[in-house]
């Protein structure tokens, strides 16, 4: 691994090699991230790097852009024919500068924004107030349902009604259940907003065509490229062909300099990787994995926010075991799981506190683990829970993770010898 940087920095190599086995010794489960391919990796570092590039195939600022244009086209064409989609754009850097992209397309400034709560399930770029935009447009907010815990389609209507939005966002970062796009795309049609689904989280779930996809509803869909689709560090966004040429424009040069081949060639690859067999079978038994963990926690006494999952995030309500979302985060940690602290719906604990803890399948799916290793992590998490800071007990957890993830490998043996 690295073999020219381990010469040059070998500061930097240590770290980094620090980070491989942190990995490798570690069960990780933030609901963010993912395994990416030896495929991506090696993109991710190619020879693209050496190469700025603005504009669109065709109509580029730079010279020698013929080997460029023929990966964006091809990019393009696998991003629509993988989601259904009428058009993609493949340039942004990510799942924030996806959103980034989508409002400098459609929106001006002072305009009118509905999504959903961040401390609900939402996201800090759909108008959060640390966040740049909820200084450039107007945002307002629905949330869950206080006893089902899942949107209330309601409010949501009321709101749009009274607010009159120009776009409503649907989609977060912390929401375990299935959307109803069907029914925002009607309520977004019945104010004359645009609708946009942020599927960052679950696109590789849509890919994998085992939950439903938004695309047919949606106006545009953006998404980042690193979590449930388990690909590089970067995004993108799907939109109706009548939206393509303002999408576009509200990408670059609206919100982003010159592209990033590199990670612009990892996802064509993974655009392809995403439409195989193998894939699919991953996602399906990250549904199973996410499923089986929710119920097994709520069988060790946690409580599940509203009762199960139909992702790869389960969100878990610590309250009914005296403890709060940090001091279970930080104790897990200590005994190799990785998770982190989430804010639960109607929490009545700060963010950097919290109740709850959101917990992700897709890193250990792809790694191998099934039903046995899922009731291990669950049985693990609960002698976690209920003695967080005594060292013996987290000593005893310890040996238990290390025992089950050594059986399985990140990657496969003397992947990164040189
Ligand atoms: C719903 C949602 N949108 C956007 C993002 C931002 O994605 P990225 O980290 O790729 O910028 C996230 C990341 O957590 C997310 O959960």
């Amino acid at each position: 691994m690295l073999k020219y940087t381990k010469i040059s920095d070998p500061e930097v190599y240590g770290i980094v090699e620090g980070e491989l086995k942190r990995q490798e010794h570690n069960i990780e489960m933030i609901a963010s991230e993912s395994t990416a391919s030896l495929e991506i990796m090696e993109l991710s570092g190619s020879i693209f790097t050496n190469k700025t590039l603005e504009g669109y195939p065709g109509a580029r600022f730079q010279a020698g852009s013929y080997e460029a244009d023929r990966l964006e086209i091809l990019g393009i064409e696998r991003a629509k024919a993988l989601f259904g989609a009428e058009h993609a754009n493949l340039q942004v850097y990510s799942g924030s500068t996806a959103n980034y992209g989508v409002y400098a397309s459609v929106l001006k400034p002072g305009d009118r924004v509905l999504s959903m709560r961040l401390d609900q399930g939402g996201h800090l770029t759909h108008g959060s107030p640390a966040n740049f935009f909820s200084k450039v447009y107007e945002y307002d907010f629905y949330g869950v349902n206080k006893e089902t815990e899942q949107i209330d389609y309601d409010e949501l209507e009321k709101k749009a009604k009274e607010f009159l939005p120009k776009l409503i966002i649907a989609g977060g970062s912390s929401y375990p259940r299935l959307i109803d796009y069907e029914r925002i795309c009607k309520i977004a049609k019945s104010v004359g907003a645009y609708f946009m689904v942020d599927m960052a989280h679950i696109s590789g779930l849509v890919a994998a065509g085992v939950i439903p996809s938004p695309v047919p509803y949606a106006d545009f869909v953006s998404s980042s490229t690193t979590k449930t689709l388990c690909g590089p560090r970067s995004g993108f966004i799907l939109c109706k062909k009548e939206y393509a040429k303002a999408l576009d424009k509200g990408v670059f040069p609206g919100s982003i300099g010159s592209m990033h081949l590199t990670t612009m060639a990892a996802k064509v690859w993974l655009f392809k990787h995403a439409a195989t067999e193998e894939f699919k079978n991953v996602m399906k038994q990250v549904l199973a994995n996410g499923k089986l963990l929710a119920k097994e926690l709520e069988s060790h006494g946690f409580r599940i926010v509203s009762g199960t999952t139909d992702n790869h995030i389960v969100m878990v309500d610590l309250r009914s075991k005296g403890i709060s979302g940090k001091l279970f985060q930080n104790s897990l940690d200590k005994v190799g799981i990785t998770v982190n602290k989430n804010q639960i719906p109607f929490d009545p604990a700060s963010p950097f506190v919290t109740s709850g803890v959101r917990i992700g399948v897709t890193s250990i799916t792809q790694r191998g683990l099934k039903e046995n290793e899922i009731k291990e992590i669950a049985d693990i998490m609960d002698k976690v829970a209920s003695d967080p800071e005594n060292e013996s007990n987290l000593f005893e957890c310890k040996k238990r993770t290390e025992k089950l993830i050594s059986e399985f490998s990140l990657y496969p043996t003397g992947s990164f010898n040189d």
